[in-house]
């Protein structure tokens, strides 16, 4: 395939398979793609921003505080002049910052400001892969949809040891690129989807509000599950500390209502998830002032009145998605709940799963669902919350037809 006019960002880390960054931009370009190299501080220990430079026939980037680069381009800008940004070798330094969002050198702030696609070759010694602290890494960037490319099975390159981490051979870091702009499938393009995600805020007074433990990341997971099938999404997010997924348009909202009504503007759509752990109820009026502790007088007492329920305005909507999905958080009776639920909402599906704090679901990595449909029951097993989106997103191709 060709890689004609494709702009790649190429940030090379500092790990001994750099001196194999020398040829994938020399396959890269082969292929006809324009390659702009970063190295990090620690890459110019392995390889020479000379070689670099020479081979990319680009200028090498490679400090953050560069006035010069800084007029030129601009840190913002080249995270966001390309097509692909791909990172070999990853070290297991870089992934730590970039699941993290750390920002303190060029490569990852670029990588922090990017809004494209990235595909990491990661490359260390095998104990440093099997780390549970790498392994949680991986787990996050794979969450945040950062595609991996390797890391391969073999022969470290440095002190004899051998197992999983050594960097992929350039050419297949290249067919892993051209896979990233091969066609792909796509049941879901020409659909919208709508997905709501994360916890709703009440305010009480203008500091102190109402909330619950829902993390959005499996609601941002199913948004970008979603488009990488080829849906156009809205994500109308509650409050959460998650970035946005990439080629997804973001609502950010705080109270029920204004979820609500974001999510009303955005119908028509053939695809409505409703992921947010919305709050049922709100402070029937909330204070303008701060509620000041009066000595003497015992606490204020809190009237709470019902929040709008979105999954059924959206499920009862004369302008009513093709398919409607809901999530269902229980702690008791997953199945019965779920049920009820499907019908009182007037959804398609329910995602059921029994959120009692001994299964760690809320906030945690992992998921455990059962999919309740008029059709009938499916229990999936314990999978990542990326994992429970990808099905969940095949399972709604399917569903369309
Ligand atoms: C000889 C040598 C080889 C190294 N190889 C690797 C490697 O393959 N992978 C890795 O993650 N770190 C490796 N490191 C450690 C990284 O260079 C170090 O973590 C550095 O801070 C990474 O910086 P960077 O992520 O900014 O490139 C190596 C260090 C030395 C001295």
């Amino acid at each position: 395939m060709s890689l004609h006019g494709k702009r790649i960002l190429l940030i090379i880390g500092g790990g001994i398979a750099a001196y194999k960054s020398l040829d994938l931009i020399r396959r890269l370009k082969e292929r006809g793609a324009e390659v702009r190299p970063i190295m990090t501080s620690a890459a110019e220990q392995f390889v020479t921003p000379l070689a670099v430079g020479a081979l990319s026939a680009s200028h090498v980037y490679t400090d953050l505080f560069s006035r010069e680069d800084e007029q030129d381009v601009g840190h913002i800008r080249l995270a966001r002049d390309c097509d692909l940004i791909v990172i070999a070798p990853a070290t297991a330094d870089l992934m730590a910052k970039m699941a993290h969002g750390l920002a303190n050198d060029l490569a990852s702030a670029v990588l922090l400001a990017r809004d494209r696609p990235v595909l990491v070759a990661p490359a260390m010694n095998p104990r440093m892969w099997e780390n549970p602290a790498t392994a949680r890494n991986v787990e996050q960037l794979t969450g945040d949809g950062i595609r991996f490319i390797g890391p391969m099975r073999g022969e470290m390159a440095e002190s004899g040891e051998a197992g999983l981490g050594r960097m992929a051979e350039p050419l297949e870091i290249v067919a892993a690129v051209e896979a990233v702009f091969t066609p792909q499938h796509r049941p879901l393009a020409g659909r919208t989807a709508i997905v709501t995600s994360g916890p709703t805020h009440e305010p009480i007074d203008p500091v102190r509000y109402i909330a619950n433990r829902s993390s959005g990341k499996q609601g941002h997971a199913i948004a970008a599950a979603l488009a990488r099938l080829g849906a156009e999404v809205t994500l109308v997010s509650g409050p959460v500390a998650l970035r946005d997924p990439d080629c997804v348009h973001v609502v950010h909202v705080e109270r029920a209502e204004e979820m609500r009504d974001a999510v009303l503007a955005h119908l028509p759509a053939d695809i409505a998830v409703m992921v947010a752990a919305v709050a049922d109820w709100r402070v029937a009026s909330s204070a303008e002032q701060k509620i000041k502790k009066q000595p003497g007088e015992g606490p204020p007492v809190l009237q709470l009145t019902e929040n709008p329920d979105i999954l059924a305005t959206v499920g009862h909507h004369a302008n009513r998605p093709r398919l409607v999905v809901g999530f269902a958080a229980e702690t008791q009776n997953v199945s019965a709940n779920g049920r009820a639920k499907l019908e009182r909402k007037g959804a398609d599906l329910i995602v059921a799963n029994d959120v009692s704090p001994e299964t760690g679901i809320m906030g945690g990595e992992k998921n455990s669902v059962r999919l309740i449909s008029r059709q009938g029951e499916e229990n999936w097993p314990e999978l990542s919350k990326a994992e429970v989106a990808e099905r969940l997103a095949e399972k709604i191709a399917a569903m369309l037809g």
